[in-house]
Order: structure tokens, then C-alpha cells, then sequence
């Protein structure tokens, strides 16, 4: 039995695809279990690049098992045109499965998405408006329409002219917007459920015999646990659970199955959306990282804010997720940088704290507390064994190590799959 979660251990955008990839190559199964299209990876294959939104990184491997689990929210319109993306470019699309469980993405949740946010004004929480909260929100208010509904047009129907009905109340009432048009989602929506049909399957059961079969089953994480619903920093979270007992409820796998919890993380922190960001550096450096760690959203092509590797958060999401192992990525990008900022605790008015506060009052005035290292001028873009990278490099590596108190399993030290240091194999 292998079952592996690889969650973002920080704000997302870690290079989740990257790993992913790697580790699907060695899995009989990826499965998606949270999120939806706000989510973007980017994975290189030879010269290659694929933007993954919706469909598991796995799908780049000929035969292999990429499922789409109940956690996730669907867009049906950006999930069509990514698969006709990929046939395009010769890549084999038919081990895809979508669960019967999961949630479509409607048009009115985009509206909504877009209409809430300038509704919040000074309060934006700067989502990527493919209208996640909003799909959530219909959801765990039992008004969501699933997968499943897909296939019983009737009952498509029934329940999208009930909610296009109170959807429109509030996009014109309330919000001053223009309503949804019942029948053009009806049309759109047919064709949808013709072209996804053939993909729709039970993956509860599914994944569960893969379990019991003894197969390597890979949980393919999106965001991060600080924009986890609970663990994050609320309410500059998204509105699902990265963290990794998202992955059991998200695929319908009990936590007795699950053996390992990889985290991945850059090798620095970068977030995009509003939300505070206690060691963002804003000067040269945090330039010096947009530009050589090319920072620019998948989804959204936002630049990122960028700054120091912080430990603090670091420390919170080893515990909340159990991690097993870090994988540590975008190593190369610090390569040149004199000095290199490691945030060991947070001062809080005068205080020195440890551990990430659950206010976001206090995490807004947190100030970050340093611990400065001497950086590496060598190229280490074809290191391939933690040996072959230069001493001041190990030690930054073994300095965030101990102060996460999680070993770094996997470095990554450029983007192509073969730039990667795998010092224990998860699986
Ligand atoms: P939503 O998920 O679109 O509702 O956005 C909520 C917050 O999560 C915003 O701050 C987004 O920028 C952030 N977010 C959502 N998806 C990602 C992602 O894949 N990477 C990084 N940030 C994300």
C-alpha cells in the first residue's frame, strides 16, 4: 500500500505541477481532491509546457488513472476546452475520471463571484473570480448541482431553474447585475454532459479497490494551507481544504489509508490576492525573485508578491497536515542573492511569538524576525544528487529544515523534470 498526499504548504504556487509530475511517473493513480480551475499547473515536459487546471497532472503519463474527485468543483466549460487542449497535443486523454460526487461550476457563480467581490470594496479578498466561493457556498447550502446531475437531464433542469431563479433575484436586486439566461446555460450545459459523459464514474469505489489492490495512489493538492477554509488566514483563504484531511473527504478515502503527507514549498513565499504577508519584501529583492522566479499567476497571469522563506507558517502547516516530507522547490531561483532572510518567529508588540496566530488582527502587525545566511553564487540547475550543491546551499537547506523539524525529501532545482534531487523516494 502507497497512498501519498502532496499538499502547498504555503499560500499555493509552490510548483505543486512539478512535483506532481514527478511523482505520478512512479503512481498508478492521481487524483485531484479539492479546488476547481483557480488553480494552475504548470508542468514542462522536455521543451515542453502544460497549464493544468482542472485535470491531474498524472494525464501526461500514458496509463494512468487521473481522477477528479468529489472535492472538486467543476468548470465543465474550462475542463472541455483543456481536454481538447490535450488531444491537440497528442496527449492520451482516456484514463480520465470524473466523480459522480462532485460540483459543477454555472455561470451564475462567476457572476456572483466577480459581483461579491466589488460588492466587499476596501474588503476584496482578490479571488480569481472563476466562481469557487460562490459553488462552495450552493454546496454546503445542499443547493449545488453535481456531476451526477449531468446525467439525469431532468433533474439538471428541475434544479438549475430553481437556482438560476434565486440567483437572479440576487445578481439584479441586489448586486444591480444582469441575470442568467435559463436556456442558453440549458444549451451549453447539454453539450457539456454529451462530451463528459464517457468520464463520470463512481471514483469513491474506484479509488477504494486501487487501495485495496495494493496500487500507488497519488492525492494531487491545489492552493495551499495558509488559504485553507480553516488552517489559513481567513478570510484571505479559498473556500475549500487543501490541507491533507481535505484529501480524505475530498476523495472518500478514510485516514487509516494514508501513508505519507508530502508539503511542498518554495525555497522562498510568494502569495497573490490581498491578505497579509508578514516577510513580503518589496524592494530590489522581492523584484530580483518576480523576475528570476518568473512570478506570474497560471490562472490569472497576477504578479506575485514575493519575499523570505517564513518558518512560522512553515511550523503550522507540518502540524496541520502531518507532513512526512517537504519538497522543496524553486531552489535555483535564489542562486546569486549575497544574503539570504530566514524568518525564524514573528514580534508581536514587542513579543516574540512561534507559532501562527489564528487572528488575523495580530498576524496583520506580526513583524518577522530574521535569521540571516550567506547565499551561492554557483550554478546549481544540474546538481543532481543534495551532495552535488554548493556548502552554503545545504546549509540554507538544513537550516530550514530543522527549524520546520520536516527533512526535505525532494529539492527542486529548476523547472524540466529532470532538474529534480529526490533525496528519499516517497513512494
Ligand atoms: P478563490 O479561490 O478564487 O476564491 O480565491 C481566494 C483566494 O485564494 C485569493 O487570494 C486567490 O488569489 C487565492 N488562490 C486561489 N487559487 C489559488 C492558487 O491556485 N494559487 C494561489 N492562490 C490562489
Amino acid at each position: 500500500m502507497a497512498a501519498v498526499i502532496l499538499v502547498g504548504a504555503q499560500w499555493g504556487d509552490e510548483g505543486k505541477g512539478k512535483v506532481t509530475d514527478y511523482l505520478a511517473e512512479k503512481a498508478d493513480v492521481v487524483i485531484r481532491y479539492q479546488g476547481g480551475s483557480n488553480a494552475g499547473h504548470t508542468v514542462m515536459v522536455g521543451q515542453e509546457e502544460f497549464k493544468l487546471h482542472l485535470v491531474p497532472s498524472g494525464i501526461l503519463y500514458p496509463g494512468k488513472l487521473c481522477i477528479i474527485g468529489n472535492g472538486v468543483v467543476v468548470d465543465p466549460s474550462i475542463l472541455v476546452k483543456e481536454l481538447d487542449n490535450l488531444t491537440s497535443r497528442g496527449v492520451d486523454i482516456s484514463g480520465l475520471r470524473i466523480s459522480n460526487r462532485a460540483q459543477l461550476i454555472l455561470p451564475y457563480h462567476k457572476s456572483l463571484d466577480a459581483a461579491e467581490e466589488e460588492h466587499r470594496g476596501e474588503a476584496q479578498i482578490g479571488t480569481t473570480k472563476r466562481g469557487i466561493g460562490p459553488a462552495y457556498v450552493d454546496k454546503t447550502a445542499r443547493t449545488g448541482i453535481r456531476v451526477s446531475d449531468l446525467l439525469d437531464w431532468d433533474e439538471f433542469k428541475k434544479k438549475l431553474t430553481q437556482n438560476v431563479a434565486n440567483t437572479n433575484e440576487r445578481l439584479t436586486k441586489l448586486y444591480g447585475q444582469q441575470g442568467c439566461d435559463l436556456d442558453a446555460i440549458l444549451t451549453e450545459y447539454e453539450g457539456y454532459a454529451e462530451r463528459l459523459k464517457p468520464f463520470v464514474a463512481d471514483t469513491v469505489r474506484l479509488v477504494n479497490k486501487y487501495i485495496k489492490d495494493g496500487k500507488k495512489i497519488l492525492f494531487e493538492g491545489a492552493q495551499g494551507t495558509l488559504l485553507d477554509l480553516d488552517q489559513g488566514t481567513y478570510p484571505f483563504v479559498t473556500s475549500s481544504y487543501p490541507t491533507a484531511g481535505g484529501a480524505c473527504i475530498g476523495t472518500g478515502v478514510g485516514p487509516t489509508k494514508i501513508d505519507k503527507v508530502i508539503g511542498v514549498a518554495k525555497a522562498y513565499t510568494t502569495r497573490v490576492g490581498a491578505g497579509p504577508f508578514p516577510t513580503e519584501v518589496l524592494d530590489d529583492v522581492g523584484d530580483t525573485l518576480r523576475q528570476q522566479g518568473m512570478e506570474f499567476g497560471t490562472t490569472t497571469g497576477r504578479p506575485r508578491r514575493c519575499g523570505w522563506f517564513d518558518t512560522v507558517i512553515m511550523r503550522h502547516a507540518a502540524e496541520v497536515n502531518g507532513l512526512t516530507g517537504i519538497a522543496l522547490t524553486k531552489l535555483d531561483v535564489l542562486t546569486g542573492i549575497d544574503t539570504l532572510s530566514i524568518c525564524t518567529a514573528y514580534r508581536y508588540k514587542g513579543e516574540i511569538i512561534n507559532d501562527f496566530p489564528a487572528d488575523l488582527k495580530i498576524f496583520k502587525e506580526c513583524e518577522p524576525v530574521y535569521e540571516e545566511v550567506p547565499g551561492w553564487k554557483e550554478d546549481i540547475s544540474n546538481a543532481k544528487s543534495f551532495e552535488d550543491l554548493p556548502e552554503n546551499c545545504r546549509n540554507y537547506v538544513k537550516r530550514l529544515e530543522e527549524l520546520v523539524g520536516v527533512p526535505a525529501q525532494i529539492i527542486a532545482v529548476g523547472p524540466r523534470r529532470d532538474q529534480t534531487i529526490v533525496v528519499e523516494k516517497p513512494f
